[in-house]
């Protein structure tokens, strides 16, 4: 019996639409997720199980081959840069805008901006395409906080219903990229394991398209 194929999904928003997917594709874990504390998890093929981490480690667990495949946002795989994984599958699942937002009525200071994110490496470079200079803070979640509070004079952001932009003073600014949830391969996995991933991707494919 040949090494199962080993996906890596991401625990938090996108499991709930991850999961009917991977079901309409056949795969359904052996456990339940939601009271389950094991990371790696048997499902009804003997071919695949599943590994469950954080969202922003899935590109690294594919990247080096420690999952063949990953499930992830589209910022999330933006943000790590894509080395080391072909991004194969739009799942169309937790769609999305990636953006610039401040506080609603204020214009901009004049000074170098103070850019607050969770997404270092997509935000400089958007600013450095510009010809923009920005000093950048690295935060790891509630962002829309930064503004308030004068920690930041804008925040980049994922924005889907504009909720929290507005329940905390904000409006959108700028639009920098649309964010949905991709399927990624290990490069060296798509090789070596050719047939066994084609085979899993064209019943993804058929998933997403049914
Ligand atoms: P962690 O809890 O590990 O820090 P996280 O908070 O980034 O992760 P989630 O909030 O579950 O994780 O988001 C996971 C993914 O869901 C994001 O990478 C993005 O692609 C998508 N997403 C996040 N927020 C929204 C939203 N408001 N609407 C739609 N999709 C979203
Ligand atoms: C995400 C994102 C925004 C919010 C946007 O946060 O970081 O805060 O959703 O969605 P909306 O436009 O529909 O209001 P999430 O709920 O995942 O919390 P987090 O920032 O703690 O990850």
């Amino acid at each position: 019996m040949p090494e199962p194929l080993t996906i890596a999904l991401a625990k938090g928003r996108i499991l709930d639409e991850t999961l009917p997917l991977l079901a309409r594709a056949g795969i359904e874990p052996a456990d339940d997720l939601a009271s389950s504390r094991r990371l790696v998890i048997a499902t009804n093929r003997d071919d695949v199980r599943l590994v469950l981490i954080r969202s922003a480690d899935v590109p690294t667990y594919v990247q080096y081959g420690a999952a063949d495949l990953g499930v992830a946002g589209k910022d999330v795989l933006a943000e790590h840069g894509g080395n080391g994984l072909y991004e194969r599958v739009d799942l169309k699942i937790a769609p999305c805008r990636m953006m610039t937002a401040g506080i609603d009525g204020r214009p901009l200071p004049r000074h170098r901006l103070r850019v607050a994110t969770k997404y270092p490496r997509i935000t400089e470079r958007f600013f450095h395409r510009q010809g923009r200079q920005v000093e950048l803070i690295k935060l790891y979640g509630s962002m829309e906080l930064a503004p308030m509070v004068g920690l930041a004079d804008l925040i980049v952001d994922l924005v889907d219903t504009g909720n929290t932009l507005k329940a905390n003073g904000l409006a959108p600014l700028e639009h920098i990229m649309d964010v949905s949830t991709r399927l990624i391969i290990n490069r060296a996995a798509q090789k070596m394991k050719h047939r066994a991933i084609t085979a899993l991707v064209e019943r993804v494919e058929a998933a997403v398209a049914g």
